[in-house]
């Protein structure tokens, strides 16, 4: 079973990620989503990245500037944007990349099993509901799996590839197959709450914040102690930032819902407050930190 024809819905953030690294793992995408301007801004950023990579390239004398050229126009030109979820008919396999709610991530699969053809692989990118209940909801949860992909979905050399106990053997060899052709390197997890990544790194985003919210250390001390003391690439209030508050308090809601007995899952003040403040991290221009674009100010 190989994967060659790849839908992703949704643009945003992880979608267009995704998008890129299956055009540029060789297959032909259909990069979709409800509202043109959405799909624009989704595309704009695929190409961005796609300069980017290009001049890096060049750069490294991996690439002639008329090689990068190329590669540029091929990859792109294996997308397809599109608002309408019936050009995903003949998909082999089809990631949602929606917004975290499973109510709406369960009625897409449950529309998308009556639009795909038989055979098409559904895949979640969730980042911490059970995969299992959007499978029931697709109709067809032996052909369902996980595929968890990380920020920045370009660079992040990971896959999360995550079975139920219904998940066919076939389905799941071909979507790490499908993985690798992204350049990532799959782990397999069951269906488990943050599967492995998210499991450990929630927890940690939530020491780190209560520590600040204790007045424990500043949150340059937080973050400095972490990248220089363990290695990390960004301190742990920098990657909460980076991630988005609204995506960690939405993980950590459910879990506590979820796992009311779970010590490791509890809901820090600032957290709550920075939310309902509109301070969303990086993409708003202020979480922990004040951002001006990529960088903080
Ligand atoms: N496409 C192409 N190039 C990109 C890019 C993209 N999307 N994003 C960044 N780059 C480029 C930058 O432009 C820069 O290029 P330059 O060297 O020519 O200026 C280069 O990559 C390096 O970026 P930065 O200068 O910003 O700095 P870093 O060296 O710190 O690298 C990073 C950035 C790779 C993001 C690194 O800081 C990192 O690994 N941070 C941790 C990220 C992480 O932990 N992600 C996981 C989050 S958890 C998650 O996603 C799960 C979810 O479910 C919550």
């Amino acid at each position: 079973m190989k994967i060659q024809n790849v839908g992703v819905v949704g643009c945003g953030l992880m979608g267009h990620g995704i998008v890129q690294v299956a055009a540029q793992g060789g297959c032909n995408v259909v990069a979709l989503e409800t509202q043109q301007e959405a799909l624009d801004k989704g595309i704009a950023r695929v190409e961005k990245s796609l300069a980017k990579l290009a001049s890096k390239n060049v750069e490294k004398g991996k690439m002639t500037a008329d090689q990068a050229a190329a590669w540029q126009t091929e990859v792109r030109g294996r997308i397809t944007p599109s608002l309408d979820k019936g050009d995903l008919a003949n998909c082999d396999l089809v990631v949602e990349a929606i917004v975290e709610n499973l109510d709406v991530k369960k009625s897409l699969f449950s529309e998308l099993g009556g639009i795909c053809k038989p055979e098409t692989i559904f895949a979640s990118n969730t980042s911490s509901f059970p995969v299992g209940e959007m499978a029931d909801a697709s109709g067809r949860k032996d052909r369902f799996i996980g595929l968890h992909f990380f920020n920045p979905v370009q660079l992040m050399r990971l896959v999360e590839v995550v079975r139920t106990d219904d998940t066919n053997e076939d389905v799941f060899a071909a979507a790490r197959a499908f993985g690798e052709a992204c350049g990532k390197t799959p782990v397999s997890c069951k269906d488990t709450p943050g599967f492995v990544v998210n499991r450990l790194l929630v927890p940690y985003m939530v020491q780190a914040i209560q520590m600040l919210d204790r007045d424990d250390a500043s949150k340059e001390d937080i973050d400095a102690a972490m990248q220089l003391g363990c290695g990390h690439p960004m301190g742990p209030l920098t990657l909460t930032d980076y991630v988005g508050l609204d995506t960690t308090l939405s993980i950590l809601e459910g879990w506590v819902e979820r796992y009311p007995n779970e010590p490791a899952f509890s809901i820090p003040a600032s957290l709550v407050s920075k939310v309902k403040e509109g301070k969303l991290g990086r993409k708003t221009g202020e979480g922990y930190y004040k951002w001006e674009g990529d960088k903080k100010s």
